[in-house]
């Protein structure tokens, strides 16, 4: 059996990108919806009740559009929300950070892991969580990294701006002498260059995109529902101004960019805010 509805995926910005290219190319017959909820950007420094409605909301939309599954791209928005979806959408949802705490915990000798991500996923305690449910024994550095998610939005992943933030954000991890670092943002993979210069190649990086898309592969064939034969469609959707958005993306996706299409804030308000998502 083969079932050719899109899977959806979204995040604040372009970070979630870096989960669909992933998923495109682990799953080429699978089509996607990307949503970038630019008009909302950041998720980092909100509330988690804001960015769990914002979440609920879009996951809404998105199962408007008959999405056969969602990948919260976003791991500020996973630690906010994964949960409360689940208890309120019957699709299947699947999150960011326990595949990236797992791959953490198989690839770490020295039993230290460091984890960098938004204010909101640090609070959340989510990967000192999985990681420790993994395995107690593992010691965790989890640290907010102001401001590199706006580095990376503005298409400046590669600047000295982002040089000297994150040498400032990694040298108490430096300090503190991991094997393993959790990249626990969708943006940060872009800086993966940089990370790599400021670590001198001394930490297996983990990001979450590659393992998020072998759980998804796992959930669709375990639920009969990955597409077969059809040619997989591709359609990203954006809250506000795509300008910045699209610079990004060109260098993630080159010529393969799917279209883009603006929708209003209130249209995904609107779509959204039915029954227990108010
Ligand atoms: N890319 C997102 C994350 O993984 C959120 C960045 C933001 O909007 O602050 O946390």
């Amino acid at each position: 059996m083969s079932d050719p509805r899109p899977i959806g995926v979204f995040d604040s910005g372009v970070g979630g990108l870096t989960v669909l290219r992933e998923l495109q190319r682990q799953l080429p017959a699978e089509s996607t919806i990307y949503f970038a909820d630019l008009g909302h950007f950041p998720y980092g420094p909100r509330f988690q009740g804001q960015v769990r409605q914002f979440s609920l909301r879009i996951i809404r939309f998105l199962e408007e559009l008959d999405v056969k599954l969602v990948v919260i791209a976003c791991n500020t928005a996973t630690a906010a929300a994964l949960n409360a979806a689940r208890e309120t959408f019957d699709i299947p949802i699947v999150g960011v950070i326990t595949p990236g705490a797992q791959a953490a915990v198989q690839a770490t000798r020295n039993k230290k892991i460091a984890v960098i991500s938004t204010e909101g996923t640090k609070q959340s305690g989510e990967y000192l969580h999985a990681i420790k449910e993994a395995n107690p024994t593992i010691g965790v550095l989890p640290l907010a990294a102001p401001g590199l998610v706006e580095l990376v939005e503005r298409g400046q992943a590669q600047s000295p701006e982002a040089e000297a933030a994150l040498r400032a954000t990694l040298a108490e991890i430096i300090e503190y002498a991991p094997d393993t670092l959790i990249l626990g943002c969708t943006h940060y993979p872009l800086l993966r260059p940089l990370i790599q210069k400021v670590t001198e190649g001394k930490m297996t990086i983990v990001d979450s995109a590659h393992t998020t898309a072998a759980r998804v592969a796992r959930v669709l064939a375990a639920n009969g529902l990955a597409a077969a034969n059809e040619p997989a469609r591709h359609q990203i959707y954006v809250t506000g101004s795509p300008d910045q958005f699209l610079q990004t993306a060109h260098i993630l996706f080159e010529n393969a960019l799917p279209p883009i299409q603006t929708v209003s804030l209130e249209l995904v308000e609107q779509m959204g805010s039915r029954e227990a998502v108010g």
